[in-house]
């Protein structure tokens, strides 16, 4: 007797399915694309700019607009948490995870700061945040630094 069953098709179809789990974007890449840009939602969106024609406040107008800095705040703490996704902290030491521990707390103020909606607050917060991001990146500096290639022209 020869029975047929459908499990070879049951397998392949799971193992099809089976291409989640992509390995952690370089760190370097990481910081670039998906730190940065979200840092830097935070740190525009309240701006005090003196120049010569006066002072010029920058802050969100809308309910939309702080919406999106809270959501950029929120953001940095999921990121937080990420870094401290073995694939970036394995190798690293004790510290690393308390560089990233720091950024999810200050990014906890951050998000309460942009709910206030209060932009002192929020510019205040936002410096506490470049401490916190410098203060890691002096501990783990660039693997490979940049190549300080300076093209001054001559002539
Ligand atoms: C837990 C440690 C840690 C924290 C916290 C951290 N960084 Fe980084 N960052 C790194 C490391 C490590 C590098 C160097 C990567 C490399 O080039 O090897 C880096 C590099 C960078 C770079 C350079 C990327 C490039 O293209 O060379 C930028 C920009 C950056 N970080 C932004 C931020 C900002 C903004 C924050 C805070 C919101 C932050 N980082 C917080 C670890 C951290």
């Amino acid at each position: 007797m020869i029975r047929r069953t459908l499990t070879m098709f049951a397998l392949s179809t799971a193992l099809a399915a089976c291409t989640s789990g992509e390995p952690a974007k370089p760190i370097k890449d990481y910081m670039a694309q998906d730190v940065q840009p979200t840092a830097e939602i935070y740190w525009n969106a309240v701006q005090f700019i003196s120049d010569e024609s006066g002072d010029h406040d920058i802050e969100p107008q809308t309910d939309a607009e702080w919406a999106d800095v809270a959501q950029a705040a929120a953001r940095l703490g999921e990121i937080g948490k990420e870094l401290k996704d073995p694939a970036y902290s394995d190798t690293r030491g004790s510290g690393w995870n308390d560089f990233a521990d720091g950024l999810i707390k200050i990014s906890a103020d951050a998000e309460a700061a942009a709910k206030a909606k209060d932009p002192d607050k929020v510019f205040e917060v936002g410096g506490t945040m470049y401490s916190v991001c410098s203060a890691c990146h002096e501990a783990y500096p660039a693997e490979t630094p940049e190549t300080g290639a300076d093209a001054t022209s001559t002539g």
